[in-house]
């Protein structure tokens, strides 16, 4: 058979890897599974994303001159966020062989002896890193989906699942199986003494792992009756590995407000800030975190399943074949699929851009109403939104917003206080951060607002460097704060889901 003339080759430096993609598709689409980082949000401007070219080049050589110019890269480099795969190429990725933390943030660590693999343990997705301890360098990362996604994307219906004893333990076994396979392809190969394995994650995938009751997470108040890292050896877990080496799942923080987030507070060095900022992770739970070094509240609100597709008719997540942006030309609608192909569906950041886009265009009133029944709200030719999916944004973006609000009242303080926004998680390296603003997600100005990438696998790197997976120091000052439980939560929930910054002409 010859080959395709759609398709070409990505050959990916250091890690040897191969694949084979559609012309056409943003480097960033590719990179981002392998746990690259875009610092800007890739805009552009801050050459976090910067790849080496080894052989072929992307689309539009020239335009990439200019850009090496300006941020003062050598020739033969290109930025991925800015990139297109249009002929066989061959990459090598800086950021993935010797810097530890993709953000501009120092992150100072003592060096140990050994290895370690960070591994962030997503509800969709798991990332493991392998790191030289001595120094910090990343040397190999494996993905994988979450195997127990048959079981539900949503994580309510895997916590359903695991209410019996046979589910509880086949949910525990898959997910253990399959991070000792990232594990092993890891080690594949490679002279290394590993130390120890570090995994983050919500507070249902720490029961998962641990195997442990979930019955609590299932009903009010949501509150996990084990709080504690879990510690294992290898034999402990069935993994094939010397059993010198220490095996961690960090403790969670409270009800649906896991270690993840813990680890996207060190990441980030909110824990250290004596200004007040906030964090918010945009995935399965919608967490936010806002204070400062003395003082924290977070609360996890109902906002993931829109923005991760699971409630939107036509949604999906942020994989090929998902609209992942949407945007007005000249009054004409156009989009991005992942993967350059034909539109399937549309996940978060596209359903974001796609309700901003309607409102613009006078589609959608400030209340949320579909104008009129007979113009519908599409899309691409096979992809629209209903009016149900508008409303369930809106109960998902007013969860967000009155969730700060609260946590910021609670604190004594208000929206225009805080001095930074972290976003954190996959879906948050691609939202319009203009379009999150106007459409009253996030009620702070938009140079406050900074997207950090994989937070979660950023702070689960740190902690390989630490010894303390009980942190009462930092967990003291960290309070949960049950949003339904709050006399105001309603009458704010309410408020926050009008569209206040569209009007809609008539
Ligand atoms: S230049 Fe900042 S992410 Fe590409």
């Amino acid at each position: 058979m010859g080959k395709d003339s759609n398709k070409v080759k990505l050959r990916i430096e250091p890690m040897g890897k191969e694949r084979i993609v559609n012309k056409g598709t943003p480097l960033k689409d590719i990179l981002f599974e392998y746990g690259v980082e875009f610092p800007c949000g890739g805009q552009g401007y801050c050459g976090g994303c910067r790849v080496k070219l080894l052989a072929g080049d992307v689309k539009d050589p020239e335009k990439h001159k200019e850009l090496n110019y300006k941020l003062g890269l050598e020739p033969n480099y290109r930025l991925a966020c800015q990139s297109e795969i249009v002929e066989d190429l061959t990459l090598e990725i800086p950021q993935l062989e010797s810097i530890i933390l993709a953000d501009s943030t120092e992150f100072k660590f003592e060096p140990r002896e050994g290895f370690g693999i960070a591994v962030d343990v997503g509800t969709t997705t798991l990332v493991a890193q392998l790191i030289d301890l001595s120094n910090g360098k990343l040397l190999d990362i494996r993905t994988a989906r979450n195997p127990q996604a048959r079981f539900g994307a949503d994580i309510m219906n895997r916590v359903q699942y695991a209410l019996t004893e046979k589910g509880r333990n086949q949910l525990m076994r898959l997910i253990r199986e399959k991070i000792y396979h990232l594990i092993v392809g890891l080690l594949r190969d490679k002279d290394v003494e590993l130390k120890k394995v570090v995994m983050v994650g919500n507070t249902v995938m720490h029961h998962l792992f641990g195997g442990l009751d979930v019955e609590p997470l299932a009903m009010f108040p949501f509150e996990p009756e084990h709080k504690e890292s879990l510690h294992y050896t290898p034999s402990e877990l069935g993994w094939n590995l010397p059993e010198s080496v220490q095996i961690i799942f960090v403790r969670p923080i409270g009800g649906f407000v896991g270690s993840d987030i813990y680890a996207g507070i060190i990441a980030s060095g909110m824990d250290k800030n004596p200004n007040l900022t906030a964090l918010i992770d945009l995935g399965t739970n919608g967490e936010i975190v806002v204070g400062n070094k003395d003082k924290m509240f977070c609360a996890s609100t109902a906002a993931g399943p829109a923005f991760e597709g699971a409630v939107i008719h036509k949604g999906m997540s942020a994989m090929s074949g998902a609209i992942s942006s949407v945007s007005l030309n000249n009054s004409h609608i156009e989009y991005h699929v992942i993967g350059n192909q034909k539109a399937l569906g549309i996940c978060g950041s596209g359903l974001i851009d796609a309700v901003a886009v309607f409102l613009e265009k006078g589609l959608i009133d400030a209340g949320g109403a579909q104008v009129n029944d007979e113009q519908p709200l599409m899309i691409s030719e096979n992809v629209y939104l209903t009016q149900k999916d508008v409303r369930e944004f809106q109960l998902a973006k007013a969860a967000l917003a009155a969730g700060m609000q609260i946590l910021v009242n609670k604190l004594g303080k208000s929206l225009t206080d805080i001095t930074r926004v972290y976003i954190a998680g996959g879906f948050g390296n691609f939202i319009n951060l203009e379009n999150v603003k106007k459409l009253g997600m996030i009620e702070v100005c938009e140079y406050k607002i900074l997207k950090l990438g994989n937070s979660a696998l950023i702070g689960a790197k740190m902690l390989l460097f630490t010894d303390d997976y009980d942190f009462e120091n930092t967990l003291s000052k960290i309070e949960h704060v049950s949003l339904d439980a709050n006399v105001n939560f309603q009458d704010i929930f309410v408020e926050k889901m009008f569209f206040h910054n569209f009007i809609t002409e008539k």
